[in-house]
């Protein structure tokens, strides 16, 4: 469904005349010892909505600010259009940042705080251009008050169309809707697509939050300690993590520790504690004889006995139901595999189909189609821990 809804904006937008490609090539900042960004290479399409996401500390306003200028890198070389800009200072770069804070001149009323940067480039007739952009934002009736006397979603539309009021070929977006509480913040993800798309310059957005990343971006960027881990569609990044990080850190993921068993053509087959696994090939990340097999909790199915799951499912048995949470539209079940390994399972409330409490024993199911493998940690499964050469999509 996302692919598809990608697809359509794509042929509507503006994109392709107006935005500019953003090249980063080998990029490194250290601050002092610590390595804040390291070796990263990206090229962000012209016209794209592009997230940079990733936890906390991982470089990712580091890289904006680099962009923007207002850091310079060790090494590596940054490129809009083709042009190095990599030393360039930061106003005489086509880029416009929008921060958390919004920034903006607290004695200057709307209209003003819009037309700043139009006026200091010397700019004499800025009414239609401030209007424009204050109708994209549809604020225009709040012209002559001062940021004071807006709310805090008003003011993150403000800091937005002064920064695109400037036409610059890349906005530059630093976890913008930090500020607003989470209905607000759902509410200006779609704004800001739908602006996006009306204005087809390139956003580079960069927060880490994954719902707001995967519900804005055409293209996601996942980013862990100063390196991107894997680069994809939202769907891609989902359906098919690349690292356990990834796995981890967009929504959840089982992750069965297994051994290489044999070959089923399309499939691989995976020995799980002595349950066959099929793995498709294609979905397989690693080399290695020992791998992790990953599900998602959504793509599991509980049942009481396996006599009615389909011959080519891939099923463990022995399963017993340790906790039960009623969550409205589904229900999170833990499963306590034999090898005392816990699984997530969510259960759509359908309001058919069979309940299962605490203390049942159940076989889980799913698709060999929904697996995924991926390299054994050789530290552990956490995300902070996930392999160094098992980076790249
Ligand atoms: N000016 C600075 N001097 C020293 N260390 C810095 C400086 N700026 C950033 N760092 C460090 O570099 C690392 C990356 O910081 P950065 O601000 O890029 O992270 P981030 O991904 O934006 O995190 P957050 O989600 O918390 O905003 C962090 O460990 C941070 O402490
Ligand atoms: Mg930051």
């Amino acid at each position: 469904m996302i692919t598809e809804r990608k697809s359509t904006q794509k042929s509507t937008r503006k994109s392709t005349q107006t935005g500019s490609s953003l090249s980063l090539r080998g990029i490194t900042k250290r601050f002092g010892s610590l390595l804040a960004v390291d070796d990263l290479s990206v090229t962000i399409p012209k016209g794209s909505f592009f997230a940079l996401l990733g936890p906390s500390g991982c470089g990712k306003t580091t890289t904006l600010r680099m962009v923007a200028g207002l850091e310079e890198p060790d090494s590596g070389e940054i490129r809009l259009s083709g042009l190095d800009i990599t030393h360039t200072r930061p106003h005489k770069r086509p880029v416009n940042t929008v921060f958390q804070s919004y920034a903006l001149f607290p004695h200057l009323d709307i209209f003003e705080n819009v037309a700043f940067g139009l006026r200091r480039r010397g700019h004499k007739k800025v009414q239609s251009a401030v209007m424009d952009a204050l109708n994209l934002v549809e604020l225009p009736h709040l012209a002559r008050r001062r940021p004071g006397q807006l709310s805090g979603g008003q003011q993150q539309r403000i800091a937005l169309a002064r920064a695109i009021v400037n036409q610059p070929q890349v906005l530059l977006l630093d976890e913008p809707m930090g500020a607003l509480d989470l209905k607000l913040r759902r509410q200006m993800q779609l704004e800001l697509k739908r602006i996006q798309t009306e204005v087809g310059i390139t956003f580079l957005h960069v927060t880490h939050d994954q719902e707001e990343a995967m519900t804005m971006a055409d293209t996601v960027a996942v980013m862990n300690r100063g390196r991107i881990e894997q680069l994809g569609t939202p769907t891609d990044l989902y359906e098919s993590p690349a690292t356990t990080f990834v796995a981890n850190f967009l929504g959840q993921s089982n992750l069965l520790p297994g051994l290489r068993a044999g070959d089923l053509g399309r499939d691989l087959m995976v020995d799980v504690h002595g349950n066959k696994l099929r793995v498709p090939r294609s979905r397989v990340r690693s080399q290695d004889n020992a791998l992790l097999v990953g599900v998602r909790p959504e793509k599991i199915r509980l049942c009481a006995t396996a006599e009615f799951i389909p011959e080519n499912c891939n099923r463990l048995t022995g399963g017993v139901v340790l906790d039960v949470s009623f969550a409205g539209v589904s229900t999170q079940y833990v499963v306590r595999m034999p090898w005392r390994q816990d699984l997530t399972v969510f259960s759509q409330n359908l309001g058919v189909g069979e309940r299962f409490p605490a203390g049942s024993t159940v076989t889980v199911a799913w698709e060999p189609e929904h697996t995924f493998g991926l390299p054994r940690d050789p530290i552990g499964d956490g995300p902070n821990h996930a392999r160094a050469d098992s980076r790249g999509s």
